[in-house]
């Protein structure tokens, strides 16, 4: 496998790192996961506008971000990745010694970190849909920026393999924010709702090209938060990301949806999107 580290395309065995890094010491840090249709990175503007807030919300000074696409494109071709690609990009703050939780005072370079991979995408999640649980959100109050400080996702996640779940939805104050890695939405008298954009939940590419999908379809959505307790009331449920598309959820916890497959306003999204990148 061949990775990409400041400006160097390396063999994973030959890669260096120094443990200064303030991404390792402080996951002080952004990232940002894309993937292609037809080989061409989808929706690579949208990912280029994202990653440039998070730099700029943690104040990290990175410049190049002109550059990425040509590096991404070639680490694809150096990998021999045969269908689709899954890029994760990650840039840290820099090594700089003495370690001090204040920016270093010399000025030091972002690391840059990039890595692809075949993606799979498991087929039958989309027809058969998944269950998630429910975990009290306990992250930090900016989530909208693409932080590596992953750590509640990480436990929430883990939570979910438990409990032979595909995904972990996080409540806050009562409201259902988002996934652990997902947006999440449910259906109600066939509108959509999903929860507002705000510091509570990330700005995913997936969820927006959704809501313009609702759009052309003239399906009604309002983005207005989901009530935990309210639930039971709504028909339909889905999780999206880069990663996982549309993907229907089908149980919360030990509720069983009546839907056993993507509901009727899924369904139709999902031929959308799906017809939109085929
Ligand atoms: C917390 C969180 N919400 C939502 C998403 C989905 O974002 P996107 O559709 O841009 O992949 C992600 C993806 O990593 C995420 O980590």
């Amino acid at each position: 496998m061949i990775l990409y580290l400041n400006g160097k395309f390396s063999e994973f065995d030959k890669i260096k790192i120094s443990p200064y890094d303030r991404g390792f010491l402080f996951a002080d840090g952004v990232y940002e996961a894309i993937r292609t249709y037809h080989k061409k990175l989808f929706r690579h503007e949208d990912h280029l506008q994202r990653l440039k807030r998070s730099l700029n919300a943690i104040r990290i000074n990175f410049n190049e971000t002109d550059t990425l696409e040509k590096i991404i494109y070639k680490l694809i071709e150096e990998n021999k990745i045969k269908n689709e690609a899954l890029i994760y990009l990650q840039i840290t703050r820099g090594a700089a010694f003495p370690r001090t939780h204040n920016f270093p005072e010399e000025k030091t370079s972002p690391t840059v970190f990039i890595s692809v991979q075949d993606l799979n995408i498991k087929k039958e999640e989309h027809l058969k849909g998944i269950k998630v649980i429910l975990q009290e959100d306990v992250r930090w109050l900016r989530c909208d920026i693409k932080s590596i400080s992953l750590l509640p996702a990480v436990l929430a996640n883990q939570k979910a393999v438990e409990a032979n779940a595909g995904e972990a939805i996080f409540v806050r104050n009562g409201l259902i924010t988002e996934g652990s890695r997902t947006n999440f939405f449910a259906v109600k008298n066939n509108t959509v709702f999903t929860a507002p954009l705000s510091n509570l939940i990330l700005d995913g590419i997936t969820r927006k090209v959704v809501l313009e999908l609702c759009k052309e379809l003239e399906i009604n959505y309002r983005e207005e938060f989901i009530k935990a307790d309210d639930l039971k009331t709504y028909n339909e449920f889905f999780i999206t990301s880069t990663a996982k598309e549309i993907t229907p959820v089908v149980q919360i916890d030990n509720w069983k949806v009546k839907e056993n497959s993507a509901g009727k306003i899924t369904g139709l999204l999902l031929q959308a999107f799906h017809h939109k990148v085929s």
